[in-house]
């Protein structure tokens, strides 16, 4: 005889998401405000910084540290900025987790000190994994500064790096304290960075929300063109989608079978890898919607004049669709396996019988899902020839 007890138990979690036109400046009370202490010593903070977020902006590290070393009763600054690669360089690089925590060893951080990330959804990624790690978590608060970590993964609950080449291999979920999405950070990004994030606006909405799907389609240009009028509310709206799914969908922890939110990523996920890192995530997303939605149409009566609004949608936003990758299908298909291993169990994907309306699926049809393929590139090579 044995006995067996088994304990069904929930941990409340706080998510914490600011929204500020300037956190060095005019709204520095609201990161302040996060800088919680838990005792009558100031809150004792690290700043880890992307090295080409601070390579664009010269004077936001003056302003940090004014920023910082102006509250001595409530902040104190421990260790010099940190500066660390921006981009995947530093998911790929184990060396670097190494000396994040090897710096946070130094400096003696723990349980309740802060770590303040301030970068592209690389660095938070990597920094965020090394806090999530050391003495089994330290607070980690986000400072998102591209248009894709602004409106999805500086929300999220997943850190990670990337090894044995996989994308995202070793990590961990973790809450994060808290994150500010802060408009000046957006000023420095590369054009090319700004459209980046907007793919997972569109995937958002596709699996959300019709009415955001249709503000961005008419906005597209506008945003391209960096009208900031017309982008932030995007980003916000992306944001607030991404933390309602995330705080009230009922699977923050990703262990049900489905994850919506990867809505064309196994195409993504792979595309990357095989470019060498040389597509950016947002770019990969793009071109994967783009084929999930064309397959949805193909294999599940989703109107085919949505699949070509989206498509529509994406290259006014500035998105290439095509890719050499694309020309590899047997290792691209590849990445379906990969997908399944991440998460474990069957094959579950999300796809779309409507604008708003996802469904999951645990098989592809390869013939339709080649057929995906062939239209968007086809999509792609017409509006090459438009411009
Ligand atoms: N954890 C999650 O839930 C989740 C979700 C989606 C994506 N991701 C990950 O996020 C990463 C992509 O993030 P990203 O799209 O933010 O790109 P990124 O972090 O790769 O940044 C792109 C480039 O822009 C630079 N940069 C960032 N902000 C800048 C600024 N304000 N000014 C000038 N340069 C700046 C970076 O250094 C980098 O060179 C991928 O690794 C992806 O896997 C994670
Ligand atoms: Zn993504």
């Amino acid at each position: 005889m044995s006995d067996e007890l088994n304990v069904e138990f929930q941990v409340p979690f706080v998510h914490r998401l600011r929204f500020t036109k300037d956190v060095f400046g005019e709204d520095q009370d609201v990161l302040a405000g996060l800088l919680t202490s838990s005792d009558e010593n100031p809150a004792r903070v690290q700043f880890w910084i992307d090295q080409n977020v601070a390579a664009g902006a010269p004077q936001l590290v003056e302003r940090l540290k004014r920023f910082a070393d102006s509250r001595p009763q409530e902040i104190q600054r421990v260790g010099s900025l940190q500066f660390v690669p921006g981009g995947e360089e530093i998911k790929n690089d184990v060396h670097i987790l190494e000396r994040m925590l090897k710096v946070f060893n130094v400096s003696n951080l723990d349980r309740r000190s802060y770590v303040v990330a301030i970068g592209g959804g690389a660095v938070l990624d990597a920094v965020g994994f090394a806090v999530a790690i050391a003495h089994r978590g330290l607070r980690l608060l986000r400072i998102p500064t591209t248009t894709l970590s602004q409106g999805d993964s500086g929300i999220g609950v997943k850190n990670s790096v990337n090894l044995f080449t996989k994308k995202n291999w070793l990590g961990t979920f973790a809450v994060p304290w808290g994150v500010i999405n802060d408009a000046e950070m957006l000023t420095t990004l590369s054009n090319r960075d700004f459209v980046s994030g907007f793919s997972e606006a569109v995937k958002v909405s596709l699996l959300k929300s019709p009415d955001v799907f249709e503000q961005i389609c008419r906005d597209a240009v506008d945003i391209r063109n960096r009208e900031m009028d017309k982008a932030l509310p995007i980003i916000k709206a992306s944001a607030e989608m991404h933390l309602d799914h995330i705080t009230r969908g009922g699977d923050p922890f990703e262990m049900l079978e489905a994850r919506p939110l990867d809505y064309g990523h196994w195409s993504a996920h792979k595309m990357e890898a095989m470019s060498d890192f040389s597509l950016r995530h947002g770019e990969a997303v793009a071109i994967g919607v783009a084929i999930d939605t064309v397959y949805s149409s193909l294999e599940f009566g989703l109107d085919s004049g949505v699949a070509q609004r989206v498509m529509r949608c994406l290259c006014d936003l500035g998105f290439s669709l095509s890719d050499a990758t694309l020309n590899d299908v047997e290792t691209l298909f590849r990445g379906l396996e990969e997908f399944r291993q991440h998460l474990g169990g069957r094959l579950t994907l999300t796809m779309l019988e409507g604008v708003g309306k996802p469904i999951d699926v645990h098989s592809v049809n390869r013939k339709n899902m080649l057929a995906a393929i062939e239209q968007v590139k086809a999509y792609a090579e017409s509006r090459i020839h438009v411009r």
